[in-house]
């Protein structure tokens, strides 16, 4: 066991767990930041995604020994009281069937417009591929990332 202090969602929290417990449980069992999804746990379905300074990563398989001092984001810390832009776009188009793979989806979109803030069809798709979908609401998905983007600029 040993103490991390990391940022998460603009606050100092500070816990103590085995140096290779993955962040994601980190969250979800000591910090009960439920939003954060575990599908597959080996970095394949981007149902754990979150910001780490600002860029998608998958929390399932970073282990809490690198992560000393860390600044990370989870859905829960993505806006403070009003919806983020890409939440807006993601409400606007209904997008979510089950729900489970959203906050990741969201996650993941968040990031890339950060990166490319006005994407083609084509990029959008390359950026989101990773990050699947059981209920198979890619189409939406596409659609809504485009109208965050427009919201964005
Ligand atoms: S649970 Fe992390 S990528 Fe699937
Ligand atoms: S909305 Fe059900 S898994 Fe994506």
């Amino acid at each position: 066991m040993a103490s991390y202090n990391l940022k998460i969602n603009g606050k100092a929290v500070a816990v103590t767990v085995d140096d290779d417990t993955p962040l994601l449980w980190v969250l979800r069992d000591e910090l009960n930041l439920v939003g954060t999804k575990f599908g597959c746990g080996i970095a394949q379905c981007g149902a754990c995604t979150v910001h780490l300074d600002g860029t998608a990563v998958r929390s399932c398989s970073i282990p809490m020994a690198s992560l000393e001092g860390a600044n990370i984001t989870t859905i829960e810390g993505l806006s403070d009281d009003k919806l983020h832009p890409v939440q807006e776009a993601w409400k606007e188009l209904d997008v979510p069937q089950c729900g489970y793979c959203q906050a990741g989806q969201i996650m993941t979109a968040t990031s890339f417009l950060k990166q490319n803030p006005n994407p083609n069809s084509e990029q959008i798709r390359t950026a989101m591929n990773g990050n699947l979908c059981r209920c198979a609401s890619y189409n939406r998905i596409e659609k809504a990332v485009a109208l965050a983007a427009k919201k964005m600029s």
